[in-house]
């Protein structure tokens, strides 16, 4: 939640006068339109520029630029383009998910200190903001905004007055705030230079040729730079274009970790399609492949090296916590199925807010499972904690480089998605299966539960899985159809069972996220123990049916209850495998997918749910990117 952006680059060679916005405010811009999907209330920008006539070698005196506007980015660079600001050495952006305040143009950042010569953008909250606020007022300081994030202006504005220096007061103030932040300030006294600084927040930093970039993740300077450097908890960055200086926020020196991105700019471009989401469904088969790709050795075994973790403590597990939220937490409801049934250790799926308010039982040979696109999800960065102080081991799964959660954890598996910009999780969902499938598969190959020829047949399945996903994307045309007709229904339920429930769990999330509209997903076996009175004469039910070849008479049992439902007037969409005809008395529509293994279902069945509330939201004209009130990264509690 909140985009923030920071450049540090040459001095402009342009006179100050010339109205172009220059580099500084292309590069804070093209970071904002990429980190738009974290937030969008408002977004605004403040550059540090030489103030007009000045042009001696290092400058004259300097101005603050502050320019910012309630509502999407768009609007921002309609304001910026009516009134420019001039070229400049440094600057900094910000794209916003509201929390203290609503979003107005007062309340959107950056936030000015009370002498006009500081401004500062903020992602997080400051929790002890009310008591610090109650100490400028009554010093007299006047508040322009009803953030928490304006404290942070004053307080280091003041600093600054009093003899420190930027990088100083940004330490100082840092030690007397409580929560969750990042901030990047400039000020007129230190033109070019950016100071950030991060505590349960994300910032990492761009390393450029000549400029140097500071952003919420990397994908704010993808267009620029792939080389970067992570930044720890508690830590205060200070770029210039030539340098770049990280210490503690007790001023200790630190050595950050340098990685370089996986990924480049063309990967986050919405390439031809609409809206990124679907531009990001099609790229599932790739996600999936990707996540696979050189996980084996020679003789075809599994091989996790890049998890680092000592296989005497996967050993010895014997239970597995999953922590995730949205998405991520259906993705660890289906490998639950997969890995009780391969490791024969069980597996609880908890949401991770709720994780560490349940006092779990936790020992060392607990092993907790996050599950994280972004990486940066506070809910699950708590739980992480709460988990490691009770002495159990945490494996990240996630699919950003540099983030909070792979960067606490014991060890880490990356999903290789690449970049997911649509709010809405699609690829991330896909991979983080199959990370989580070679995962078990590790676990039961480690502890011998599976044979080694058991273990490659599953993995050849799980290479098989791209082509079947883009098989059920080259017939998505009768589910788009469908949307259509479906677009002005009230509500739209969603039945599974087994790996079946969180596909249709999923399903409903989707339809909630994207189209606003009542959506459930049901254990399709609880139907008949109260969901069932939902339904009536017309109401949509999507009925994820299990194959044939699955457990017992598990395809029989959801056949029967797409007929309960359709009996008592429901209208059933019935997600069925190729030559399944016993579904077709209980369906007014069949939608075919490929037949695949039993565990390898979620991987297809979940494809045309997701089309299918794009097309829905598409339909009714919303914005399928950025649904409203939503962000993709939810970096707050
Ligand atoms: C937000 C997003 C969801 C996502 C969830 C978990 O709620 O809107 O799409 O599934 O966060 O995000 P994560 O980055 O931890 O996977």
């Amino acid at each position: 939640m909140c985009g923030i952006v920071g450049y540090a680059g040459p001095r402009p060679t342009v006179r100050p006068s010339d109205p172009a916005g220059g580099e500084a405010l292309a590069v804070v811009l093209e970071g904002l339109r990429r980190l738009e999907y974290r937030g969008y209330d408002s977004a605004g920008v403040a550059v540090v520029a030489e103030a007009d006539g000045h042009d001696g070698p290092g400058g004259g005196a300097h101005a603050l630029h502050v320019t910012k506007r309630a509502g999407r980015l768009a609007r921002l660079v309609e304001a910026l383009e009516a009134e420019p600001v001039p070229d400049a050495a440094a600057a900094i952006g910000h794209t916003r998910w509201a929390t203290h305040g609503g979003p107005t143009d007062a309340n959107a950042h950056p936030h000015t200190s009370a002498d006009g010569r500081l401004a500062v953008i903020h992602n997080g909250i400051i929790e002890n903001y009310a008591a610090l606020k109650a100490e400028l007022l009554e010093q007299g300081v006047p508040f322009t905004s009803q953030t928490d994030t304006e404290v942070v202006a004053h307080l280091l504005g003041r600093a600054v007055a009093a003899g420190a220096d930027l990088t100083t007061a940004m330490r100082e103030v840092c030690r007397d705030l409580e929560g969750a932040f990042t901030l990047l300030a400039v000020h007129v006294d230190a033109p070019g230079t950016v100071v950030g600084a991060r505590r349960n927040s994300p910032l990492v930093v761009g390393l450029g040729d000549g400029a140097n970039y500071l952003g919420s993740d990397v994908a704010a300077f993808i267009g620029r730079t792939r080389d970067a450097l992570e930044l720890g908890q508690d830590q205060v960055v200070t770029i210039t274009a030539t340098s770049v200086e990280v210490t503690g926020f007790d001023g200790a020196p630190v050595t950050p970790r340098a990685f370089t991105v996986d990924w480049d700019a063309a990967a986050a471009e919405k390439g031809g399609y609409q809206w990124y989401m679907d531009k990001e469904i099609h790229e599932q088969p790739k996600a999936v492949a990707d996540t696979l790709l050189g996980r084996t050795d020679a003789s075809g075994a599994l091989v996790l090296d890049e998890l680092r973790m000592d296989t005497a403590v996967l050993r010895r597990t014997d239970k597995i916590i999953v922590i995730a939220c949205g998405t991520a937490a259906y993705a660890g409801h289906v490998a639950k199925y997969a890995i009780e049934h391969w490791c024969r250790i069980p597996v609880e799926v908890e949401l991770a807010h709720e994780f560490r308010y349940r006092d779990p039982v936790l020992t060392e040979r607990t092993l907790v499972v996050a599950i994280s696109q972004s990486g940066e999800t506070m809910d699950v960065v708590m739980a992480i904690r709460h988990a490691r102080e009770q002495g159990a081991k945490v494996l990240a799964i996630c699919n950003t480089q540099g983030a909070t959660i792979p960067r606490e954890s014991d060890a880490a598996l990356y999903t290789h998605a690449g970049p997911e910009v649509a709010v809405a999780s699609t690829k991330a969902f896909l991979a983080q299966i199959t990370a989580c499938y070679l995962l078990g598969l590790y676990l039961a190959q480690l502890r011998g539960n599976m044979f080694a020829d058991e273990v490659r047949t599953v993995l050849g399945q799980l290479h098989g899985m791209p082509d079947a996903v883009q098989t059920v994307l080259d017939r998505s045309e009768e589910v788009r159809k469908l949307a259509h007709e479906l677009a002005d229904s009230k509500s739209v339920l969603f039945l599974g069972r087994h790996v079946g429930f969180p596909v249709a769990l999923e399903g409903a999330l989707k339809l909630k996220e994207l189209a606003y509209l009542h959506a459930e997903g049901f254990a399709a076996g609880e139907l008949k123990h109260g969901p069932i009175a939902l339904v009536e004469e017309g109401q949509p039910v999507f009925v994820i049916v299990p194959s044939p070849d699955s457990r017992d008479s598990l395809h029989a049992k959801v056949v029967s209850n797409a007929q309960e439902v359709r009996a008592r007037g429901a209208r059933t969409i019935v997600i069925a495998e190729d030559g399944d005809d016993a579904v077709l008395g209980s369906a007014d529509l069949v939608v075919r997918v490929p037949r695949v293994p039993t565990l390898m279902a979620p991987l297809v069945t979940v494809v045309p749910l997701q089309v299918f509330a794009m097309e829905v939201a598409s339909a009714k004209g919303l914005d399928v990117d950025q649904p409203r009130n939503l962000a993709k990264s939810v970096t707050v509690e």
